[in-house]
């Protein structure tokens, strides 16, 4: 696998593909791979000749320093994992590549803004634009993989390609989910082992209290949230049923999902959940 530290190596690279008629897709990431990164690059794999990573702890979508210092870094297992799946390019670029003129941001999009996420973590996804928008522009990839975990940022994101008018397929791939139906994320590598118990019984209550709802045996979370407070959880920033197209609130599930953002420790966790 080859790695490139720089846009200006890539671009030879990247332009030779595209003048073979080669289609170039893109798994954009913050490292500390996990198998839902994974699962993103085979996705790209089976459609794109050509699949690039990147590689970039991006501190502008961070609500703060310690938060950004403390994000897992496995750079070189990370480099074994891709080389292993057949990665064929790995861009791992320092802040000085991205942001040459110092880290700044701009508010791109304004559609799914001020609810989930953006209502507890405000600047965050101007963060995220700004930085898939300058990797987007450096990459030009055909197809880009997001995972579903960050349901609010692929909307962003499917946004974000259309106002900026970039030629680029945005491909939504389901979560890749543990035993008890939560999603991976690279912060969970940070539980200990009195968190990781407290996560199970977290994924265990969750799904106890989906299947409810899908059986119409209730019809609001009260319970949920209750049991939530039993086992240690005890900052919930957002638990609501929303429509997964406008992420309105809805009480129809037949296109709605469960959100959920909450602490465990000072760990944030979010996931969501398909209703129908
Ligand atoms: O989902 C992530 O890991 C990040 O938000 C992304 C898309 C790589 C941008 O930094």
């Amino acid at each position: 696998m080859k790695i490139f530290k720089k846009a200006s190596e890539l671009e030879p690279n990247l332009v030779s593909i595209k003048d073979k008629g080669q289609s170039i897709g893109l798994v954009l990431t913050m490292g500390n791979l996990h198998d839902g990164h994974l699962s993103l690059i085979r996705e790209a794999q089976l459609h794109n000749e050509f699949v690039i990573c990147s590689i970039f702890i991006n501190p502008t979508q961070f609500n703060n320093e310690n938060d950004f210092n403390s994000y897992p870094k496995t750079i070189d297992e990370d480099i074994s994992k891709l080389e292993n799946i057949g990665c064929n390019a790995l861009f791992l670029p320092d802040i000085q590549e991205i942001y040459p003129k110092g880290l700044a941001k701009k508010k791109i999009v304004n559609n799914f803004r001020n609810i989930l996420c953006d209502k507890f973590r405000p600047g965050h996804f101007d963060g995220v634009t700004t930085v898939v928008d300058l990797f987007f522009n450096m990459i030009k990839p055909t197809n880009s993989y997001f995972g579903e975990k960050d349901f609010q940022q692929v909307k962003i994101i499917q946004d974000l390609v259309k106002i900026n008018h970039h030629n680029i397929k945005i491909i939504q791939c389901p979560s890749v989910r543990d035993k008890t139906g939560m999603s991976l994320s690279s912060r969970n590598s940070k539980f200990s082992n009195d968190q990781l118990k407290i996560f199970d019984v977290l994924g265990n209550k969750i799904k106890e209290h989906i299947n409810l709802l899908k059986q119409n045996e209730i019809n609001n979370l009260d319970q949920l949230k209750i049991e939530f407070l039993q086992n240690n959880i005890n900052k919930i920033d957002y638990l609501e049923i929303r429509n997964e197209n406008n992420l309105e609130i809805t009480k129809n599930y037949s296109e709605a999902r469960l959100f959920i953002a909450l602490y465990i420790g000072e760990i944030r966790i979010i996931d969501n959940f398909k209703l129908y």
